[in-house]
């Protein structure tokens, strides 16, 4: 009898609250913003159908290809892997926000256009993104380097990525001993 007691005032496993948080409050490109919807929302919905910021693309269930990589306190991250309930308090920069207030691109976005490194240009914001975190870790990076990242490039711009990056890095370079 105790059992059938016990059954009967245990809570399934699937109905164990979970306690809901009041907002969530983060910066993107610079500005503030308050999400107070469903905490479990993507970062990359977030960002595309509530912002309305397309910049950043849809890299597969998983983030296979890395167009929907954006920067969390500076370093790369999948927006679809993202819950908005991981980003409370946290800094995100996407495509959108690289380039300077007066509108100047990034040495990133110049270079890839001085390289002709955008073919259809769906996967490019991820490369963008994927490259700045790169050179906020290695100032000269090599082939090798510019490799590792996560990114997948349908039209075969692969080579000219890595000409843009080094490109952009001899640039950045340049303005930090100027
Ligand atoms: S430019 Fe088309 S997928 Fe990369």
């Amino acid at each position: 009898m105790a059992q059938d007691h016990a059954a009967l005032t245990s809570k399934p496993n699937d109905v164990t609250p979970v306690s809901v948080p009041a907002g969530i409050d983060l910066r993107i490109n610079g500005e503030q913003f308050h999400h107070s919807g469903d905490p479990a929302m993507p970062l990359l919905w977030y960002l595309r159908d509530v912002l309305q910021l397309d910049g950043t693309k849809y890299g597969g269930e998983h983030g296979e290809d890395g167009a929907d990589l954006v920067l969390v306190n500076g370093k790369a991250a999948s927006a679809i892997g993202l819950p908005m309930s991981k980003l409370d308090g946290k800094q995100v920069t996407t495509v959108e926000g690289m380039a300077d207030a007066k509108g100047g691109l990034h040495p990133l976005q110049q270079a890839f256009i001085d390289e002709d490194a955008i073919g259809c240009g769906y996967c490019t914001p991820g490369w963008l993104i994927a490259s700045m975190d790169l050179l906020n870790r290695i100032k000269d990076p090599g082939d090798n380097d510019i490799d590792t990242l996560p990114n997948l490039c349908r039209c075969g711009c692969q080579t000219r990525v890595r000409r843009a990056v080094k490109r952009a890095a001899a640039v950045m370079k340049q303005g930090t001993k100027a």
